[in-house]
């Protein structure tokens, strides 16, 4: 019978990418991925510590396992990912029903660590920063994903170090795969069935991969992407404001694949805020990068990440934020309030009061929603292209995302799963679109 490994994801796309990418070399010692956690052999939570009680959250997650397997024979317990990475040792010292804490930048040992710890029963922490042997491990094993939409991890790593953000020390310096690698990489995700692709970096537009001389930036793996016949959208995220460079702007003329939509966080609107947060950019070089965008295809539409009541952060610097909600228009962004993080030059400020902060969140939520809803609702009674992810379980209904990554539910046919289909929205919510096929001749019909 073969050993069952099940991961349990927190966090963002990466975190997501690489439990797959573990799911893939754990494959290889003789686990089998299973839906359900009761069945496993070897449980993996992959844990992510940019915010809140992330920490209490993994032990909380830890405990649930524990009650589960009480009269069950345990499974190998393994501690994924950046909190991982931010507390190592001390995980296992206060839970010792973890076997293996290990950081996203030692993934490569993690079949290692698994062998080890079932012939020796030897527990193992694993934090190196070995960014480059990660990759070149999970180079060689080709990558089965085969979702209609799949992520795919070009860059790694922070060398910002904004003074609220884990990042630069969970996931640490900043790394760009090879080119060539990548462009295998995704060619493999195509011929499994993918047709979006979406570039994944903690800095996604600082890409750089120096090989004989030549250096090969984003905007070279777009160009590249686009010319692989059976991809249809490419993404990317996360980006930030000052990488976006001339070479990277004009893909939104050149490529016909790129989608109309980047996901670029701004967290205020106030020059004095982004200077205490040590953003490297000002509102008026933000607005440069929307102003430019715009012009090079004024389809483009803006997602962002706000944060609140960073330490500092007066009435009138978030009504400065606000003004630029305005302006822009965003659709799909996220806010949050601040959260210090153990560790961070930013977390021994001193707080703002919570009502006040929590104030503030409800003011932005309002805003950015408002705007949403009333994107979505202009939406009705409108034909859009709609990449067919998935059919709904036990549903006669499909599931895709527009260009802008607007979810839209739909009736559909037949084997529609990864076609661009038109789709005539009926009616609206803050977060989805509904709505229902149109194939092209009943259109030309009606
Ligand atoms: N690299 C991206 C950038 O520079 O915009 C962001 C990556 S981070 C994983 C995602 C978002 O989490 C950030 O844009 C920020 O809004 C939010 N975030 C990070 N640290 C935070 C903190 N300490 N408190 C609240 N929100 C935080
Ligand atoms: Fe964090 Fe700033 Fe780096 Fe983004 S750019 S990952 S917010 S330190
Ligand atoms: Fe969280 Fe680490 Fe991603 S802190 S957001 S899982 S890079």
């Amino acid at each position: 019978m073969s050993k069952k490994v099940f991961i349990k994801t927190f966090g963002c796309q990466m975190n997501e990418y690489d439990s797959n990418r573990i799911y893939e070399s754990v494959s290889k010692i003789g686990y089998e991925k299973t839906e359900k956690f009761e069945d496993a052999n070897c449980y993996i939570v992959n844990t992510c510590h940019i915010r809140d009680k992330a920490k209490e959250k993994v032990y909380h997650e830890i405990g649930r396992v524990k009650k589960n397997f009480k009269s069950k024979k345990k499974p190998v317990v393994i501690v994924a990912g950046c909190v991982a990475q931010a507390e190592n040792k001390e995980m296992i010292k206060r839970e010792p029903y973890i076997d293996i804490v290990i950081g996203p930048q030692s993934y490569h040992k993690i079949n290692d660590s698994i062998l080890n710890y079932t012939k020796n029963k030897e527990k193992e922490e694993q934090t190196d920063f070995d960014t480059m042997s990660k990759f070149n491990y999970f180079d060689k094993i080709r990558n089965n994903n085969s979702k209609v939409s799949a992520f795919l991890t070009i860059q790694e790593g922070c060398d910002k170090f904004c003074k609220f953000c884990v990042v630069p020390y969970t996931r640490g310096p900043e790394y760009s795969r090879p080119f060539n690698v990548i462009l295998e990489e995704a060619k493999q995700l195509i011929d499994n069935g993918s047709r979006e692709i979406t570039l994944l970096g903690q800095n996604v537009n600082a890409y750089c991969y120096k090989e004989k001389k030549k250096s090969f930036k984003l905007s070279d793996l777009i160009m590249a992407l686009e010319n692989i016949p059976k991809l249809k959208r490419i993404r990317y995220t996360t980006s930030h404001p000052i990488d976006m460079t001339e070479d990277l702007i004009k893909c939104y003329e050149s490529s016909k694949k790129l989608v109309p939509f980047i996901h670029l966080p701004v967290q205020s609107g106030s020059n004095k805020v982004l200077k205490l947060m040590n953003r490297k950019h000002t509102v008026e070089h933000y607005l440069s990068v929307f102003e430019k965008l715009k012009k090079a295809n004024s389809k483009i539409e803006f997602s962002s990440d706000f944060i609140v009541a960073y330490p500092g952060e007066t009435d009138e610097d978030f009504n400065s934020t606000i003004e630029l909600v305005k302006k822009i228009n965003f659709i799909n962004s996220y806010s949050f309030i601040f959260s210090p993080r153990p560790g961070t030059p930013a977390s021994h400020l001193k707080l703002i009061d919570n009502n006040i902060a929590k104030e503030r969140l409800k003011l932005i939520q309002n805003e950015l929603f408002k705007h949403q809803n009333k994107k979505n609702k202009i939406m009705e009674n409108k034909i859009v292209d709609v990449l067919v992810e998935n059919k709904i379980k036990n549903q006669n209904k499909y599931f895709g995302r527009t260009e802008y990554m607007t979810a839209v539910i739909f009736d559909g046919e037949n084997n529609i799963e990864g076609k661009i289909v038109p789709v005539l929205i009926t009616s609206s919510n803050q977060n989805n679109l509904f709505g229902e096929i149109k194939l092209k001749k009943r259109i030309k019909a009606a």
